[in-house]
């Protein structure tokens, strides 16, 4: 099994990153397989220039030479994909906004979605305590992710985490995500 982990956090260990690793933990009780980890704050790139380099023929990539290709070439090997964010301004970080901009490489000029079913983990961490106060934010983004073939199975919030260990603190969090770890490897 290939996961491709997205970390939209600047802080290591902090909640998302801890939250990534107890699922990550739950898969590797099912399945074997490789993750390729990738924390967005420690990559160089540019947003979509759009120059519709990627439209050009059915599977023109991404023109763009920076570390985003790297993320590019995981996912179109990848059995699962794990996005983890911090609510920032009642929204994704800036660097997992930037990660789906570059996303525009993964439809077509038809809109002919590229990555279609790939299975799609979306993990959030946020300080406000009412854990349905972003919805209307979660589902912007499952549309967004829809546009490229993105099939998101689960969503986990963690709510009113306004420090960066609540997550390391919950083991009732931990035993959710090895749980669904477990369930992500048997389904797949
Ligand atoms: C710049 C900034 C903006 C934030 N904006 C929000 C917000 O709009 N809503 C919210 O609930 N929490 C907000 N938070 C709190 C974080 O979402 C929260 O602390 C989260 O658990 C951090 O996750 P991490 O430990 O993985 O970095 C913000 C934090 C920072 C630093």
């Amino acid at each position: 099994m290939k996961i491709t982990c997205i970390l939209g956090s600047p802080v290591r260990q902090g909640n998302t990153d801890t939250m990534v690793r107890a699922l990550l933990d739950g898969v590797k009780k099912e399945r074997a397989g490789t993750v390729d980890w990738f924390v967005l704050n420690d990559l160089v790139f540019r947003g979509c220039q759009a120059c519709d380099g990627c439209k050009e023929t059915p599977t023109s990539p991404c023109v763009e030479a920076d570390d985003m290709l790297a993320v590019h070439g995981s996912l179109r090997t990848a059995d699962l994909l794990v996005v983890a964010s911090p609510l920032y301004m009642d929204g994704v970080t800036a660097p997992v906004k930037g990660f789906m901009d570059r996303l525009n490489a993964f439809f077509g000029a038809d809109w002919t979605p590229r990555l279609p079913g790939l299975r799609t983990v979306l993990l959030y961490s946020q300080g406000m305590d009412d854990e349905h106060a972003y919805d209307d934010v979660f589902g912007l983004m499952e549309r967004v992710y829809g546009k490229f073939g993105l099939q998101v199975v689960r969503r986990v919030v963690l709510a009113d985490a306004s420090g960066h260990d609540v997550a390391g603190q919950s083991a009732e969090l931990s035993a959710q995500l090895d749980t669904l770890g477990r369930e992500l490897a048997r389904e797949s």
